[in-house]
């Protein structure tokens, strides 16, 4: 790896990250049902039809995952929050092991010298809320408030930073218009309802933070640099659109407190009555944005469907396991957009940056010079970043571990660390130690 710590600023944050369905093992310790395990319980949508009641057991093996994070030289650890485990029923009386097992890990974590970046939805949302409409029901911004005051008074006092929602496109979009996470609805009024009342779970959690004086809130949003696939107006079209509901509906509702008009113009027929009212709550001032990044989506349009009326085109670059184009300039593109655009001098922290790798056919090749090239190349461009002015305060890598990877199941491996999922044996490949080299403190 060409890119090591000596060429960031000072204070600048190394982390890894990881979400607490893909890797701890809902079937310990109490936890409830969640929409992901129905979701993984139903034929056809999780590849071998595989599921997180093991995953990586990492509500065991905890510590043995911490000591990787401190001997990889992190400076800190992004972990989510499971609101399964922490209220079975979404509400109500919260699960004592459940909060227990976190006040170990955030322990742990400062026992290592590992600061605690807490994520509080990365999206197993408990079935008895699910049942109740879920994110298309206006009161899920009210359960999520209760659920963060819950965390926040058991474990804010050693967070450094807490993010409310992870990835509000993939709650609402993926999966409740594209219908590929749970809860797998393809529906267009539901849809609608996620995108909006995603954010204001957002607002009502900040609000309740706040009250409680806890510091360094933000959201975690993802982006995808969209590009037409052709200089037709029709595939121009097609990217605006797509950049609108997927790059920008967040981001403008969070800091202009408006949504797009390319993406209103196909949802506000959906949207729930009254929704102008609350865009001032959801543009309350937050502390830091977390961008995660993966890819960029070529564009072009569909004149035969409804509304979006887009379809992805593949593109000529390399691509990882996941099929997913490797691009760091657009990374880059986001960034500096984010800091032209939207965001101004509100620090950034990459949350999210990694690739998925084929272990090979034997699966215990730990040979992943692939993803060393990717990191260094996404680095490359992070410092570019910062260089030109963009207040990019850390960067963590997606994942610390091999994990359950929704909807691919464990198929997919975007670990720093090979997870056996026969044995649960951890084995770190080359790029764990080619980070842990780049990150040593001198
Ligand atoms: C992101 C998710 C994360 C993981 C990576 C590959 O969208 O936040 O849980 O699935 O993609």
């Amino acid at each position: 790896m060409q890119n090591t710590r000596a060429g960031f600023p000072d204070g600048f944050i190394f982390g890894a990250a990881t979400a607490a369905y893909q890797i701890e093992g809902m079937a310990k310790g109490g936890a409830g049902s969640s929409h992901w395990d129905t979701f993984a319980a139903t034929p056809g949508n999780v590849v071998r039809a595989e599921d997180g009641q093991i995953a990586c057991d990492h509500y065991t093996r905890w510590a043995e995952d911490l000591d990787l994070m401190a001997r990889g030289n992190f400076d800190a650890y992004r972990f989510s929050v499971s609101w399964q485990r922490v209220m079975p029923e979404g509400r109500g009386a919260p699960n004592p092991e459940g909060l227990d097992f976190y006040d170990r890990l955030v322990d742990g974590m400062l026992a290592r010298g590992l600061q605690p970046h807490a994520t509080l939805y990365h999206w197993d949302l408990p079935s008895a809320l699910a049942d109740l409409g879920g994110w298309t029901n206006r009161d899920v911004a009210g359960w999520f408030a209760d659920y963060a005051a819950i965390v926040a008074d058991r474990l804010g006092d050693r967070l450094t930073s807490v993010a409310t929602i992870n990835e509000p496109w993939c709650v609402a979009w993926l999966s409740h218009f594209e219908g590929h996470h749970a809860p797998g609805l393809r529906d267009i009024r539901a849809a609608a309802r996620a995108m909006h009342h995603v954010l204001l779970a957002h607002a009502r959690g900040i609000e309740v933070l706040r009250d409680m004086g806890q510091p360094n809130l933000g959201i975690v949003l993802n982006f995808e640099y969209a590009e037409p696939a052709s200089d037709s107006p029709a595939d121009r079209r097609a990217a605006a659109v797509q950049d609108a509901i997927y790059n920008r509906w967040f981001i403008e509702a969070l800091t202009a407190g408006r949504y797009p008009a390319l993406a209103l113009e196909g949802l506000e027929p959906h949207m729930p009555a009254g929704w102008q009212d609350d865009m001032a709550a959801i543009s309350a001032p937050i502390d830091w944005l977390g961008v995660n990044y993966y890819t960029r989506s070529i564009r072009a349009a569909s004149p035969d469907s409804p509304w979006p009326a887009t379809r992805a085109v593949p593109g000529p670059l390399p691509r990882t396991q996941m099929d997913w184009e490797i691009y760091p300039e657009g990374m880059y593109r986001i960034l500096k957009r984010l800091r032209e655009e939207h965001t101004g001098d509100l620090p950034l922290l990459v949350t999210e940056n990694g690739m998925a790798l084929d272990a090979g056919p034997d699966d215990t090749d730990l040979n992943d010079d692939r993803r060393i090239a990717f990191i260094d190349a996404h680095l490359d461009v992070v410092r570019r970043a910062i260089a030109e002015g963009v207040p990019l305060r850390g960067f963590f890598y997606w994942s610390l571990l091999d994990n359950f990877e929704w909807a691919f199941g464990y198929e997919k491996r975007f670990g720093l660390v090979h997870v056996d999922f026969d044995t649960l044996k951890r084995s770190p490949k080359a790029s764990y130690h080619a980070l842990a080299a780049a990150l040593a403190r001198s």
